[in-house]
Order: C-alpha cells, then structure tokens, then sequence
C-alpha cells in the first residue's frame, strides 16, 4: 500500500483540491494540516522513517507531543497536491516536548512543512482541548471576498459575526460561536500565531486582516464547509455593497433569536446589537 491510499490522505488531497478549485490557493497560498488519529499512524507506520532530523517548531505545544500530522509543505501549491502528493506534503511527528518535529514521510524534493506550522500546531492544541480532541483539521486559506472586507469593515468580531450572519440564514447555525479577527501581522511566526490560537479559544473560524481565514473542524467536510460558508457569505456581502451601502430589509435581531430557539443553537448577545 501507499500512504496516499490512507483515507485520511485522501481525504486530505481531495480537500486541498477543492480549495484550489475555489480559487483560494493562488501559488503557494494557504495551508492545510490534519492531527492524525491513532488508527492513521498504525495504518501507515510501517512507511514511516523514523531516522531523519529533529527540528525546532517556533513554539511550544507541549499537549500535542508525540502526535502526527499530515501538513502541506512551505512555497508548495495547492495546486499540485492532487498531482504529486508526495513533494507537495509530509507528515511529521512531534517530540516528546511539542518543540520539535521529524518528518517521517513526503516532500520527496527536500523542504519543510509550512511557515504557518506555529500557528496551525497551536490551533491545534487550542481546539483539542476545546472540543474534547474532537477537532483535527486546520486550514488556512487566502479567501478573496472575506479579504476585500478587511479593507472595509472595521476590524472588530462582533462586526464580522454580524455582517456575515446577515448574509444567509444558514450562517449562525454553521458559524454559532461567531469569527474573531486578527489586525494585520507579519505571518508566519509565534505572534500570529499566539493571536490566533487566543481567538480559537471562542471561536472556529480566524480571519486574518489583508490576508486570509483559519478555519478548524472535527473532519476535513465540516472544515472545508465552514470555510466555504463564510466566503461564500462575504461574497454576498462585497456584491450588496457593490450595489448599495444601505439594505432595505435584513435579517434582524430578533429573528437570528428566533433561529436559535428553532435550531436550537446559542447565539451570544454581543452579536445582536442594535445598530
Ligand atoms: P507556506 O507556503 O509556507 O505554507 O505559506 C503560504 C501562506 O499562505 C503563508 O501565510
Ligand atoms: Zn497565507
């Protein structure tokens, strides 16, 4: 067998497509990573070298030691994982601290896992512990219309939440808890990541102002729709204010309250001012 006969790598190649066929994935944009489960690594540990270097992760995840992780690779692109999975991606392990990893497999053509390992290895750490270990998936995209917003919306949660609650009905229900916003930042270290991982603490979803999102999810269809659901949801949003910076009619307060009791989710009031 190989390891990109794995289900999970599957389902890890079939996402990191779909996100290059959204158009999120310009040259190297964006990054996915998935916390492999136990089964994973018994499935595929046999093709796994345990003998190359240890190198230092940024930062310090010391509840994710000794866990494996399948990663897109840094400078690779979204668009070639379906067509060459094995130098697009690896899967590494952590040490014993959370400071270290090893890549046991992948980026055939030399190379490191993705600048944003910081931020997704704490995304991670943060999320596990949230959702019970529940949550496996990390992906971090470059999303057009959810970008053009941070250059016009202020850059504040509880105005994302709301505006792109307002969007579909659907949105308070797949997004409940609401997004958090990080102001802009250099990527690709332990400060942005430090912020982000704060903000999943609250929420699920991350944008990054002038940049792009951070999503997390339990599977790789729960992650990749949550992301899909909120561009999709600011596209809405860029082409109402294309045609008008007033609506005419919206969803109200009242009526996301009315959403939650029938669907029974909770909807923090700071979401639901009155404008
Ligand atoms: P990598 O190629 O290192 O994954 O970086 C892409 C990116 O989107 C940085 O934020
Ligand atoms: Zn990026």
């Amino acid at each position: 067998m190989k390891i990109t006969d794995a289900k999970f790598a599957e389902g890890f190649i079939r996402m990191a497509n779909d996100g290059w066929e959204q158009g999120w994935h310009e040259r190297n944009g964006g990054n996915l990573s998935y916390r492999m489960k136990d089964e994973d690594v018994a499935e595929v540990k046999s093709l796994l070298k345990e003998d190359g270097p240890w190198n230092e992760i940024g930062t310090s995840v010391p509840d994710l030691a000794g866990e494996y992780f399948m990663v897109t690779g840094s400078g690779k692109y979204f668009r070639n994982v379906i067509l060459d999975p094995e130098n697009s991606c690896c899967i590494v392990k952590l040490d014993d601290k959370g400071e270290k990893y090893q890549i046991q497999w992948g980026l055939v053509n030399g190379g490191r896992p993705t600048s944003e390992l910081p931020s997704h290895l704490m995304n991670h750490e943060v999320k596990k512990k949230a959702s019970g270990g529940k949550h496996r998936v990390i992906y971090h995209a470059h999303t057009t219309n959810v970008i053009a917003l941070t250059f016009v919306l202020p850059l504040e949660d509880e105005v994302f939440t709301r505006e792109l609650w307002e969007m579909a009905t659907e949105c308070p229900v797949v997004f409940p808890s609401g997004i958090g916003v990080v102001g802009w930042m250099v990527p690709g270290g332990r400060d942005i990541a430090v912020a982000t991982s704060e903000l999943m603490k609250k929420y699920d979803v991350a944008i990054w102002a002038h940049h792009g999102m951070f999503a997390s999810g339990e599977d790789f269809d729960l992650t990749f729709g949550l992301m899909h659901t909120v561009e999709k949801s600011a596209e809405i949003l860029v082409k109402t204010l294309s045609m008008s910076p007033t609506k005419l009619q919206t969803i109200t307060p009242q009526n996301f309250r009315d959403l939650a009791v029938d669907f029974n989710v909770e909807l923090p009031e700071k979401f639901l001012y009155e404008k």
